[in-house]
């Protein structure tokens, strides 16, 4: 007999093979109903577009068939949530140097999007030395924890708008370097999917210097939507940033690049604040994207006002009058309107 009971039991003959069991005993099957001579149901899957749904989907039509005979099958897929299912942009904030305000910018650029009313999460990924809760003012604070569907998650701190999460809450500090690289990929992954990050439109990461686990796995494993890279405009530290932007463009990761940020591109005395002095020449920043293939997004000064309010908790990008202000909002809109 056609009803809802013994649907349910036919359905336990499909077998979803990539995870070896029956799509009732891996909750796939939700909003079933039954009526008159047909049958609807939602199919929850990981990946929409994926061709192994198509067989699934078939495999359960067919199956209902044999069973109920003539009866009409309405089927309809439906994309697993996950914690980063409603996160639109991931964007790493990179560079193959450690030092060359990655942090700064990161903090910043969160900031300067959030004042274009993006809704936007930021993420330190850096195990070294996460220092965004510093910049923040939060680094006395602790992500509450609760347990949802039997498994633990976080949910981020939040100041300015922006919710926060560093790899500091996971990844002891104390302990020397050698025992956190193995720490540090579980604790990123569990950064991003063990944490309620709800809607977000940006998703800035923190990265640490260089080129290792955790840029790879960010790389492989997520969708990142592209990384700016940051430098100074001395050529020391840019030899490192070319490698570390090779790294994002190589073909097995084909991350883009949103572009290049000159960080410490001038000195303006904060008693002469139209001054600016190139002490490292006025198209270095240009000639350094040039090189890398890339527009230049923006040249932010070395004012000492920048230090102290990463010091202080509150980044400068939030103080509306500073110079360094709108050069971070131009970054951020040349973001918005990347065509990527
Ligand atoms: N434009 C700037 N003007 C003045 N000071 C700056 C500027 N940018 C960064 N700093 C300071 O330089 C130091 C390093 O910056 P930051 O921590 O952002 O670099 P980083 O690349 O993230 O370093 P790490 O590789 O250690 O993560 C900080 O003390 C910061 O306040
Ligand atoms: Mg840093």
């Amino acid at each position: 007999m056609l009803n809802k009971e013994n649907v349910y039991e036919v359905l336990k003959d499909v077998i979803y093979f990539p995870k070896g069991d029956n799509i009732i005993a891996l909750n796939m099957v939700e909003n079933l109903m039954v009526k008159d001579n047909q049958i609807r149901f939602d199919l929850v899957v990981d990946q929409l577009g994926d061709p192994k749904n198509d067989i699934l989907v078939n495999g359960a039509k067919r199956t209902l068939a044999e069973v109920f005979g003539e009866v009409e099958v309405d089927i309809k897929l439906k994309e697993q949530e996950t914690a980063l299912s409603k996160v639109k942009h991931i964007i790493a904030v990179a560079s193959g140097k450690g030092g060359v305000g990655k942090s700064t910018v990161a903090a910043n650029l969160a900031v300067a999007l959030a004042r274009a009313n993006q809704r936007v999460g930021l993420i330190d990924a850096d195990i070294y030395g996460p220092s965004v809760p510093m910049m923040f003012g939060v680094q006395d604070e602790q992500p509450a924890c609760f347990e949802k569907d039997g498994k633990t998650v976080m949910l981020p701190i939040e100041k300015y708008g922006i919710k926060l999460l560093s790899i500091g809450c996971f990844v002891d500090t104390d302990r020397p370097l050698i025992w956190r690289g193995p720490m540090a990929t579980s604790a990123l992954n569990q950064l991003m999917n063990d944490t309620l990050w709800g809607e977000l439109d940006w998703m800035v990461v923190d990265m640490p210097p260089g080129t290792g686990d955790i840029q790879l796995t960010l790389a492989q494993q997520y969708q990142v939507s592209g990384a700016v890279i940051v430098t100074t405009p001395q050529k020391v530290a840019f030899a490192d940033v070319l490698r570390a932007a090779m790294m994002f463009k190589e073909e097995a990761l084909q991350i883009p690049i949103y572009g290049l940020v000159e960080n410490m591109a001038y000195f303006t005395p904060s008693d002469m604040p139209d001054k600016k002095y190139y002490i490292f020449g006025k198209e270095t920043g240009q000639r350094f994207a040039d090189q890398l293939g890339v527009p230049l997004l923006g040249q932010i000064p070395i004012v000492e006002k920048i230090a102290e309010c990463g010091d202080n908790g509150t980044p400068l990008a939030l103080d509306a009058d500073s110079p360094v202000t709108q050069a971070f909002n131009q970054i951020a809109l040349s973001i918005l309107n990347a065509k990527f």
